[in-house]
């Protein structure tokens, strides 16, 4: 259908079919197939084993968008390794079990880099790559040899990589909650999955290297979702207030509160939303994001919340004003307010973080071009013209 834009000066009625149409094939194509997800299982379980072969009662657990379903083809998978410590173990013996694990799946054929520069450790592995493994042979039914035959069926992707973790920080809580949300209306997932791609694309989803990683952009599309665009396609799910009989363990962790409402059976039936449903289209949606990010929100004073009314906070208010250094386990990192994004629960801890300046500028003049485009590509009269040179 064809929309007036309210930003406009001249009100040009914009149609965002061709925009719609875009966006949903991006997300088709972005998706990972039935057979990745089937072979991540695999390597999940090969993974819990391979743990809990080193420290009986041990297993990962998943988070990140394996879990939430944010997840793009070929995305590596997030786990915590998870110990249920019934003997208390000596606190030097824990702190062995990145490298020991790293020697365990270097042992099997995996890929393996333990990175310690980071807040937490972090032990990235990579599946074997077929042909390569040490000590697997074809005609043998082993697990290798049911997992390579799993790879060699689909020729993409070659080999999948997991981080894991041994520290939660809410990240499986936190998952699960945009797992909850992304179940309330499918426009949510779509736009994560192109603005993920985007982001990829325009290289600027690197947090290593002063931009922003996708937990970030996922959090600039729920606040849009929940507290910019009129009527709201989501409802703020930490503003409705637990029953009184509700679980101390849904409400609070490690100090934090954790509470949002997890009914889907209300959240479907729209009752949460007092504003009417929203029906503007996935093409609509995006424009309207990238504008508003552009155009109203102040990358200088304003702070980035999902959990707050409105939506809105100032970095003053938050005393997010100026850089600090923090002490981490290995290493000092520094703590920057340039991009603030609270996170839901940890509200202390600023998502943004990675982005440095030259970050931000880059991230903010590519919204501006992709707004534009779309602007471009949804003006009737212009794209008329432009159907010529394509
Ligand atoms: P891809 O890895 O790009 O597919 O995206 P993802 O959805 O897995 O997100 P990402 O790897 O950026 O984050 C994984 C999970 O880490 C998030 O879902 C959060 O649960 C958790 N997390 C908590 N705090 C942070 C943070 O400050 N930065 C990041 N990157 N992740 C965080
Ligand atoms: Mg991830």
């Amino acid at each position: 259908g064809s929309h007036v834009s309210r930003g406009s000066r001249n009100f040009i009625p914009l149609d965002y079919t061709m925009m719609t149409e875009y966006a949903t094939s991006v997300v088709q194509h972005v998706r990972p197939t039935e057979s990745e997800l089937v072979m991540k299982d695999t390597i999940l379980r090969r993974i819990s084993d391979i743990c809990n072969n080193l420290v009986p009662g041990s297993r990962v657990v998943p988070f990140g968008s394996l879990v939430s379903g944010f997840a793009t083809k070929g995305a590596d998978m997030d786990v915590i390794f998870s110990h249920d410590t019934i003997e208390p173990q000596p606190s030097s013996m824990d702190s062995n079990i990145p490298i020991r694990l790293a020697n365990e799946f270097l042992k099997r054929g995996f890929e393996v880099d333990l990175l310690i520069r980071t807040r937490v450790p972090i032990l990235k592995v990579k599946t074997p790559s077929p042909g390569l493994e040490p000590g697997s042979r074809p005609s043998s039914p082993s697990a290798e040899h049911v997992l390579k035959e799993t790879i060699e069926e689909d020729p993409w992707p070659e080999n999948i990589s997991c981080d894991i973790g041994f520290k939660n920080h809410l990240g499986i809580t936190n998952s699960h909650f945009l797992r909850t949300y992304s179940q309330c209306d499918p426009r949510f997932g779509e736009m994560v999955l192109f603005i993920k791609q985007w982001s990829k694309n325009r290289d600027l989803n690197s947090p290593y290297f002063g931009t922003l990683s996708s937990y970030g952009y996922v959090l600039m599309v729920a606040h849009f979702l929940i507290n910019i665009v009129q009527p709201p396609v989501l409802p703020n799910l930490q503003l409705i207030p637990p029953e009184p009989d509700t679980p101390l363990s849904e409400v609070s962790q490690d100090g934090y509160n954790i509470w949002y409402f997890k009914d889907l059976s209300r959240i479907e039936s729209g009752d949460l939303l007092p504003g009417g449903k929203n029906e503007m289209s996935l093409g609509q949606l995006i424009h309207e994001f990238f504008q508003y990010y552009t155009t109203n929100f102040n990358f200088v004073s304003e702070v980035v919340t999902i959990r707050t009314p409105g939506g809105v906070m100032y970095k003053q208010e938050k005393g997010w004003t100026s850089a600090r250094e923090r002490v981490g386990e290995m290493t000092t990192y520094q703590d920057r307010y340039l991009l603030a994004l609270e996170d839901p629960f940890e509200i202390s801890h600023n998502v943004g973080r990675t982005c440095g300046g030259a970050g931000v500028r880059r991230i903010r003049g590519e919204m501006q071009r992709a707004a534009q485009m779309i602007r471009k590509l949804s003006t009737p009269f212009l794209h008329e013209n432009a159907g010529r040179h394509a």
